[in-house]
């Protein structure tokens, strides 16, 4: 039994924050950061927003667009490494706000391939054959853990997310191959070092500014591009498909110059290739479903298209995904 998606939403903050915003706050420039990311500008929380209230609105519109009972979810999955707290969960968050009676659900923490190993999860409850509405959505409020101080990370980042409800379906539709990755030696590259048990939060740890996300960017950018073009190409390989067998490619967005190459290595034409990053920069585990919900709402995909998802994150974890679209 293959898990198919049958809703999509997305939801990002009101407020936009430019390159030239940023400008005023670190020593940057908005021909900088087009060059470098193209990314142009990024939607950023007011200070009474946080992910359960972005993964809430997400909830409601899937919701909505399914034309199903909130009391019909089985199960909410939050992919996000910013949930408003350590507990309760985002999950339980949206559980209560949506009325969802009859769900359970979890937050997964993957970072950028949050939204993928989510997928990935759902799917497998769905085969499972016990659940028949899983909820899968994406998010981060990035802007709770960045510097503005510090211009290697500030720039790069924006808050939001989307979603998506995975249903099973007999036909072989639906997420119908997947191969997911880790490699915790990379974990240092990219970390918020603290307010977990490592370094519980202090005086001191918030005078050294532990609870910001760090980053070394060139050690990312190399192990991204190779990450993501050897799983894709594993992936096509595997399912006896190329490039030109896809019909959109969705990269996870933190840098178009990695999408660039790893469109190129896998042999995909820059016509099948999703850039949002323009509007959105690198929303963390909302990129996928955001961009997802975009091709979705503009006819992009059609019914029986092979969609190929593919993310790098923290952790290290890193992972594609084949989609063979067949929604309502
Ligand atoms: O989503 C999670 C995974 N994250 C990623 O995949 C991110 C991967 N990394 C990247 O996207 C890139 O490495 C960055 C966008 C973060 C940085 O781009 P880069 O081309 O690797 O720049 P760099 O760190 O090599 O810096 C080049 C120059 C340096 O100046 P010098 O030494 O050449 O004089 C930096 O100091 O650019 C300078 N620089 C900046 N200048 C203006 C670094 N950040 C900035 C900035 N504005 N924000």
């Amino acid at each position: 039994m293959n898990a198919r998606i049958t809703a999509t939403a997305q939801s990002t903050p009101d407020n936009v924050m430019t390159n030239f915003d940023l400008e005023k706050l670190v020593d940057t420039s908005d021909e900088w950061i087009q060059s470098r990311t193209g990314i142009v500008q990024r939607h950023v929380v007011t200070d009474d927003e946080a992910s359960s209230d972005i993964s809430t609105r997400i909830a409601q519109s899937l919701i909505e667009k399914r034309g199903i009972s909130s009391n019909e979810i089985d199960l909410i999955i939050v992919g996000t490494v910013t949930p408003d707290h350590f507990t309760p969960s985002t999950a339980a968050l949206v559980q209560k706000n949506i009325n969802a009676k009859n769900a359970w659900g979890f937050d997964l923490s993957a970072a950028c391939s949050g939204f993928i190993y989510g997928l990935e999860t759902g799917a497998n409850f769905i085969s499972s054959g016990k659940y028949s509405k899983v909820m899968v959505i994406g998010v981060d409020t990035m802007t709770s853990i960045l510097d503005f101080q510090d211009r290697d990370t500030c720039v790069i980042f924006g808050d939001g997310g989307g979603g998506v409800i995975l249903e099973p379906t007999g036909d072989n539709l639906g997420i119908v191959d997947s191969i997911l990755h880790m490699d915790g030696s990379g974990g240092k590259y990219l970390i918020v070092p603290g307010g977990g048990s490592r370094i519980p939060s202090t005086k001191e740890s918030v005078k050294n500014r532990l609870h910001y996300i760090k980053q070394d960017g060139k050690t990312v950018f190399k192990y991204a591009v190779r990450g993501m073009s050897e799983v894709s190409k594993q992936l096509l390989d595997r399912n006896q498909l190329t490039g030109d067998d896809i019909a959109l490619f969705i990269p996870h967005q933190a840098n178009k110059r990695i999408i660039d190459v790893a469109a190129e290595r896998c042999g995909i034409s820059e016509d099948k290739v999703l850039i949002n990053i323009d509007k959105y920069g690198n929303t963390t585990a909302g990129t996928i479903p955001i961009a997802l919900n975009e091709a979705n709402n503009n006819n992009q995909i059609k019914n029986g298209d092979y969609v190929l998802l593919s993310a790098f994150g923290a952790g290290f974890t890193w992972g594609s995904m084949l989609i063979k679209w067949g929604s309502e």
